[in-house]
């Protein structure tokens, strides 16, 4: 039986945090490691130039997310591990869709109605188009899995709506591809609103802080007086009591909650056995990624055969889309 196709992604904005490596990277090391899936995963740079950006910066920032990745425990032996725009059929083939996608149904899409809001003065048609090109990056593997976070749902929607009208119009087999939600955490922000995410300031920790940045992280999370009836369910406290869970069990959880019902709850306490509780849990992935500091060669050469593999792979999707689609070529 052939394996069944996975991709993911994720943006080249810079270091990992606990929100990307709980709610989607380990769940992409749990599909690798099973041998019923072939899963690229990529560091997409072409998506980082659809909002303004350091074009100085933007090597750096993709490399390091492969090197989080690799820290983290994605292993080239068992997943292709690459950089976007060292596939250029990905543009190509987006391309290609777009000639089939109209531009009201992409202006109407949450995601970018988002994006318009945070930076008025940059709606572009790169813009416009990221969920075609991240129709492609998954089409050009005709992956029929995609673990990604639930924000993500109407660019796969987009993708399957781009699939189904590329088969009916061309006779191709696009999958109906399908987002699966990591069974990990859901990891709030630091700020005690929305989801970690590394465009808010002060709302994440990255997978190599040091201990005294995730003192500084946890030190600016809000909190209340610690004692009350009942243990709020939202906002930074909860946000606290939930790392508490995540990193230092459910049992440690349930004796602060008991503390807050009753002599009344220490943050500062907490706050400093939790930050020690995460820099331990990281250690295996600092150490890693030491290594890979220290040999950017490796990387370079890991990055180099992930993208030959992937480009095998999208180059002959990309052939066979244009020769369904009748351009000139080999029939
Ligand atoms: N849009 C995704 C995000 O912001 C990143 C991404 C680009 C992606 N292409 C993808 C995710 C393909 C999954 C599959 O997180």
């Amino acid at each position: 039986m052939s394996k069944i196709r996975v991709f993911s992604g994720t943006r080249a904005t810079g270091r990992l945090h606990l929100g990307n490596y709980f709610g989607a990277v380990k769940g992409y090391i749990d599909l690798q490691n099973d041998p019923n899936y072939e899963c690229v995963y990529m560091a997409v740079d072409v998506h980082t130039i659809t909002t303004p950006y350091d074009h100085h910066g933007l090597a750096s920032a993709t490399k390091e997310i492969i090197m989080d990745y690799l820290a983290a425990g994605l292993d080239p032996a068992k997943a292709i591990i690459t950089i976007q725009s060292l596939v250029p059929e990905h543009v190509e083939l987006a391309f290609l869709f777009s000639s089939i996608i109209s531009v009201a149904k992409m202006q109407h899409l949450p995601t970018f109605k988002d994006k318009v809001k945070q930076h008025p003065d940059h709606v572009t048609l790169a813009l416009l188009n990221y969920p075609t090109l991240m129709a492609a990056d998954i089409l050009a593997y005709k992956a029929s899995v995609v673990p990604a976070g639930l924000d993500q749902e109407p660019h796969i929607e987009v993708t399957r709506e781009i699939a189904r009208r590329m088969n009916d119009l061309y006779g191709t087999d696009f999958p109906e591809t399908k987002r699966i939600a990591t069974p990990t955490q859901y990891v709030p922000s630091l700020t005690g609103e929305g989801k970690m995410s590394k465009s808010v300031e002060g709302s994440s920790i990255n997978l190599t802080d040091d201990l005294s940045v995730i003192k500084k992280r946890l030190a600016s999370c809000p909190t209340d007086s610690g004692k009350g009836d009942e243990v709020p369910k939202t906002g930074g406290v909860a946000n606290l009591l939930n790392f508490v869970e995540i990193f230092q069990g459910i049992e440690r959880k349930k004796a602060y909650e008991n503390d807050y019902l009753n002599q009344g709850l220490r943050y500062g306490d907490l706050k400093a056995e939790l930050a020690q509780a995460i820099f331990d849990y990281l250690a295996p992935i600092r150490e890693k990624r030491l290594e890979l500091e220290q040999n950017p060669e490796y990387v370079d050469q890991i990055i180099r055969e992930g993208a030959e593999k992937a480009r095998t792979i999208a180059a002959a999707t990309l052939a066979e889309t244009k020769r369904k689609m009748g351009f000139y070529g080999k029939n």
